[in-house]
């Protein structure tokens, strides 16, 4: 069966598809049935040269897909909600099937994408905006339906997870860490997204919509970016037998959904610490299936393509998922868990007493204490408590930071 597509964006992912086609095409055709032909292909500046890239299929205009009835489904790989939403709302009213890269667009939009569809008639899919090429969508809406899925945790930012092994294995700091993985092309010049965790959040909704039904809004994602981590509290970390990881955690929570991405220290044996440079890895908790954990590269052109021609030839084959059907559940933060404390104290009698009185004030106990140093006039004292509700900590650190012979440092949350 011969399938003509369109292809919105010729950058990274899309000459990746445009590459990969021409790489396995054949293949596909043979193997699946399906040959996938690109009929055409829009892009912001027409005249920019594009390696491998038949000139003659660019386009600058969105009608050329839209009015092109030959075109039954359409790939995009421009990023952005504007003009995403816009082009999205168009092929699919246009009853064109629509592949998405784009996980900003499916966290902010869904809705109405999955409106536009209906009206259209046609399937949604999305692989690709969930760590690339590791088929984490695939795995929770196909192999896993039987399931109660409890969980889903994981690193889906491969920008961050690059830049934290930098500070975990060569004890670089964090602004040189960034630049080198800028240097690589692992970070854009503006790295916002990735490094104060917006991408990782926007992941997250998508998982969350498809593990548990709930249609977690981005501003609903408890997000904390990993900008102000400092080489110490690395290096502490691997003292006391952790590794720091930005990860993304959505969990079932009486009758609502937790939903956060911030730094968190895991145990060394922890499956997730092994998840080195800018690969991903996602864990989920399923009642039947038992754990899983799914690893491998979570962008990159053709990774990334991958996941995208794979959704294409489901959908070909008639084998996209069904649009997602939300169910209400409100996003509840209210969670328990260890916390490391760093603090700067003065080298003085009396300064644990204090805070262990406010410490147990609040309901937090704690695990463990460490001095770095003596004899100075402030030194780092660093806690570590038993899991604990976020609220106490967040109340007792409040406190803390009040006394005027110590002050907060950071404030680390620890899964055991
Ligand atoms: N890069 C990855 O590894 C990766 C991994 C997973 C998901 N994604 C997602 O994939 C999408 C694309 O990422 P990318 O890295 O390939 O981006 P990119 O390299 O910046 O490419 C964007 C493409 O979109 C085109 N474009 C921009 N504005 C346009 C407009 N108004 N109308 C038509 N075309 C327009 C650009 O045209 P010009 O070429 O003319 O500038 C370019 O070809 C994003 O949603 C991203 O989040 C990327």
């Amino acid at each position: 069966m011969k399938v003509r597509i369109g292809l919105i964006g010729c950058g990274v992912v899309g000459t990746g598809i445009v590459h990969l086609l021409a790489q396995n095409g054949e293949r596909i055709a043979q193997r699946d049935g399906v040959e996938l032909e690109i009929a055409k292909i829009l892009v912001g500046n027409k005249d920019k040269p594009r390696k491998g890239v038949d000139p003659a299929l660019v386009t600058d205009r969105l009608e050329d897909l839209l009015e092109d009835e030959s075109i039954s489904m359409v790939l995009e790989a421009m990023g952005g909600v504007d003009p995403g939403l816009s082009y999205a709302q168009a092929c699919l009213r246009a009853g064109k099937h629509y592949i998405t890269a784009n996980k900003e667009l499916m966290a902010k939009h869904w809705e109405e994408l999955n409106a536009a569809a209906r009206e259209g008639n046609v399937t949604l899919s999305f692989e690709a905006s969930v760590a690339g090429a590791v088929p984490v969508i695939r795995m929770l809406t196909g192999s896993l339906r039987p399931n109660n899925i409890t969980s889903v945790m994981g690193i889906i930012n491969g920008t961050t997870n690059y830049i934290l092994s930098q500070m975990d294995q060569f004890g670089t700091g964090y602004k040189a860490a960034l630049a080198k993985a800028q240097e690589l092309g692992y970070a854009e010049a503006d790295p916002t997204a990735d490094v104060e965790g917006f991408d990782a959040a926007y992941k997250l909704c998508i998982l969350c919509g498809l593990a548990f039904g709930a249609r977690v809004k981005v501003d609903d994602v408890l997000r904390e970016g990993i900008s102000k981590l400092s080489a110490m509290d690395i290096e502490m970390a691997h003292e006391l037998g952790y590794v720091i990881k930005l990860l993304g955690i959505g969990k079932q929570h009486n009758g609502g959904v937790e939903a956060r991405v911030h730094p968190v220290m895991i145990p060394k044996t922890n499956p997730l610490a092994s998840v080195g440079g800018p690969f991903n890895g996602v864990l989920i908790g399923a009642d039947a299936a038992g754990d899983l954990m799914l690893y491998g590269r979570g962008a990159g052109d053709l990774p990334t393509a991958s996941a995208m021609v794979s959704d294409a030839i489901n959908v070909a084959q008639g084998k996209a998922a069904e649009l997602v059907e939300f169910t209400p559940a409100p996003v509840v933060n209210d969670f328990s868990c260890g916390y490391y404390i760093r603090t700067l104290a003065a080298d003085t009698p009396g300064v644990l007493h204090g805070v262990s009185g406010i410490f147990a004030k609040h309901g937090v106990s704690i695990e463990s204490c460490v001095q770095k140093g003596q004899g100075e006039s402030a030194v780092p004292l660093i806690f570590v408590t038993h899991k604990s509700r976020e609220a106490d900590i967040v109340r007792a650190v409040a406190e803390i930071d009040q006394l005027d012979y110590i002050s907060i440092g950071s404030v680390i949350r620890v899964e055991k």
